[in-house]
């Protein structure tokens, strides 16, 4: 593996051998290798809490420099086109850059753009995809649910707009998800979803699923069509304790974040015993340090 931008290149093994190696840093601090020859950048198009500050974390755990190249003070603002931006980062000796753009394609597109020695990561590129988060949703689920096969998963949200969503797709269709269910009001299903079937139904998407994820209402991706009222929407779709009582005793709640709280998911559900929320953000630096470790070991 060279560069991480999409769930879709990557094989079988590779998948696997990156939630091992996450869940081995996890439970090994002892086995960390150190990278201190080695450095990272971020590069943030778009706002960014966890996944930024997570790659960076992880980056740090394995001795990493790290720089954060603050977009809206760049000479992009004189006018340096995207390409400049990376090949000057790659010509001060970054071995990884890590990526996030409201337009999708753009990280794929600045990788055929640097030298060889130079990795990108694809944190996030418009409604395309979140690689990271999908591999870290997976360990999440795979620490208390590890056959795979046997699993329903529901996703329920926006899911046309979501790159969390369309990620996940992609390696729940590479591992081997038994039952990926898409969960959306009309609007906002997916038109050609790589794995899963589709249903405006919040009960059959939750009825007996082991784990339920809810995605963000992104308000900022909506075009004037698609927007929905909100109360309409928590009615029939948010993940309440009440919904939830159609799911499997033992189910799991995970949502990527930022959180719209008492919109897509209840407080009470958000805040208590099946939520892994925090527990995704955990792993996340885990995650992202097996990914570190995999493009610097290739
Ligand atoms: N899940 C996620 O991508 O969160 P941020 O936008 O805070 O990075």
């Amino acid at each position: 593996m060279h560069h991480f931008l999409d769930p879709a290149d990557c094989s079988l093994d590779t998948l696997l051998a990156l939630l091992d190696r996450a869940q081995r840093f996890k439970s090994h601090p002892a086995d960390w290798p150190r990278f201190q020859n080695a450095s990272l950048a971020t590069l943030f198009w778009e706002p960014s809490t966890r996944t930024r500050l997570s790659f960076e974390r992880a980056a740090q755990r394995l001795c990493m420099p790290v720089v954060n190249l603050d977009v809206s003070h760049s000479s992009e603002t004189k006018g340096e086109s995207l390409e400049d931006t990376v090949r000057t980062l790659a010509a001060m000796g970054i071995d990884i850059l890590v990526v996030r753009h409201r337009e999708a394609g753009v990280p794929a597109a600045l990788a055929r753009v640097v030298p060889a020695h130079t990795h990108l990561i694809n944190a996030g590129d418009g409604t395309h995809a979140h690689p990271s988060q999908a591999m870290l949703d997976f360990m999440t689920i795979c620490e208390e649910k590890p056959v795979f096969s046997a699993l329903k998963i529901a996703i329920v949200g926006n899911i046309r707009h979501s790159r969390v969503a369309h990620s996940f797709m992609q390696a729940a269709s590479i591992l081997g998800v038994g039952e990926l269910v898409l969960v959306a009001p009309h609007v906002w299903q997916p038109t050609s979803p790589v794995c899963g079937r589709v249903t405006d139904s919040l009960m059959d998407g939750l009825q007996d699923a082991d784990v339920v994820i809810a995605l963000r209402v992104q308000r900022e991706r909506l075009q004037a069509h698609e927007h929905l009222h909100l109360e309409a929407y928590r009615r029939d779709y948010a993940i309440t304790e009440a919904h939830l009582r159609a799911a499997k005793s033992d189910v799991i709640v995970l949502h990527p974040g930022p959180v719209n709280r008492g919109v897509e998911i209840d407080d009470e559900v958000a805040d208590g015993p099946r939520s892994r929320i925090l527990t995704q953000v955990s792993n996340g630096v885990f995650m992202r340090m097996a990914i570190i470790d995999a493009l610097l070991s290739h």
